[in-house]
């Protein structure tokens, strides 16, 4: 990595990381000591920074507040045996912040500036990145709009801002999810495939009333026959049918994950034959059924690999088989987690040393 952007550091002088309790840490409450700051203001970016972690003064009329450009990203450092940290596929991150940035009508960042001020915050806060199985530094990319005036058109100002938090795993047991054929999550010609914050805002009610119903996560279909399998709240979704491992082919409703890339690629190498396309309902409740559906899980950055215990779907519930069957799933998790602590080969370059 070339360095030849200006980073101002601002140390923090009240710094928590010694006070900070590692075991058991819930996701994404707990923040490092410093963040990476950076605005855009006529046509450019500039004001880049790293200061002390905390809040940011701002008005109450900015538009990411009222009309919602607002993009993110997430993605895990993790401390290898010898000490060095690294993290997992962080250019794909950046690609889709692009992607996301480019549909939500928002500037795009170039790639120095997401690496540079990836890198240097890792580097002040490297005592932050967890050594325990299972743990990480969940890094949080988000740019929002700052204009503040009530016009609804794109923002001319926004700002950029990395955020780092410890975390351990985001679900710690099999999910019982829903197979929602109500609410949708996103529509063609819509923003599913970029992570933009009201993909997230719309999926929260129809969350809630799967909790009710005790589900811990929904299952979303596609919005305009609900036949079709999409991907999960904060996950794309893969099921283990016949032997083949099929997930639902990337498309405008989809997040393209790269932890579903990622796993696609390593199942590819490990012979298993897989199928991007469209997923049916039907089929899924039929192998539920029958026996033939041996594997479901989702996969993403927080979730990693997360078991899918129970499937509910139109007031059935069909239980599946018991997790510690999963040999598919659980060897392509084992070795993705093998290859970003570290200890198997990283035959792709994934692992990028800060
Ligand atoms: N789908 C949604 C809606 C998500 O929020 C996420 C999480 O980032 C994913 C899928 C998985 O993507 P990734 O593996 O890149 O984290
Ligand atoms: C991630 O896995 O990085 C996500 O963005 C999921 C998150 C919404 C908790």
């Amino acid at each position: 990595m070339i360095d030849t952007l200006q980073i101002k550091i601002t140390e923090n002088s009240n710094p928590r990381l010694a006070s900070t309790e590692f075991k058991d840490i819930p996701f994404g409450k707990i923040f490092t000591d410093h963040m990476f700051i950076a605005d855009y203001e006529d046509g450019e970016w500039k004001n880049l920074q790293i200061l002390p972690y905390g809040p940011i003064p701002m008005s109450p009329a900015i538009s990411a507040l009222h009309y919602g450009q607002a993009i993110f990203e997430g993605m895990k450092a993790y401390r290898l045996p010898n000490g060095d940290v690294s993290v997992f596929r962080a250019d794909k991150n950046f690609e889709r912040f692009n992607i996301s940035a480019d549909r939500m009508a928002m500037p795009t960042i170039p790639e120095e500036i997401f690496m540079q001020g990836l890198a240097t915050l890792i580097n002040i806060d490297k005592g932050w990145v967890p050594s325990q199985e299972n743990y990480s530094l969940y890094l949080r990319p988000v740019m929002f709009a700052t204009d503040s005036s009530l016009g609804v058109k794109a923002s001319d100002t926004y700002k950029f801002v990395i955020l780092a938090t410890p975390t351990g795993p985001y679900y710690t047991n099999a999910l019982k999810v829903k197979i929602e054929t109500k609410y949708t999550r996103a529509n063609e010609g819509g923003v599913g495939y970029a992570k933009t914050a009201g993909n997230y805002a719309r999926s929260l009610y129809p969350f809630a009333e799967a909790q009710k119903e005790g589900f811990d996560q929904l299952i979303w279909t596609d919005s305009a026959t609900h036949s079709l399998v999409e991907e999960s709240g904060a996950a794309n979704v893969m099921f283990v049918l016949d032997g083949k491992l099929i997930t639902a082919a990337v498309s405008e409703t989809i997040l393209n994950g790269v932890t579903r890339d990622t796993i696609i690629a390593l199942a590819k190498d490990k012979g298993i034959r897989v199928e991007e396309r469209k997923v049916t309902v039907a089929e899924i409740i039929e192998g539920a059924k029958t026996g033939a559906l041996t594997e479901a899980f989702a996969v993403g950055t927080a979730a990693t690999v997360t078991q899918i215990g129970e499937i509910g779907y139109n007031g059935a519930l069909y239980k599946l088989s018991e997790p510690s069957t999963r040999t598919i799933s659980t060897s392509i998790a084992k070795e993705l987690n093998d290859i970003r602590n570290g200890v198997a080969p990283d035959r792709y370059n994934w692992n990028w040393i800060v």
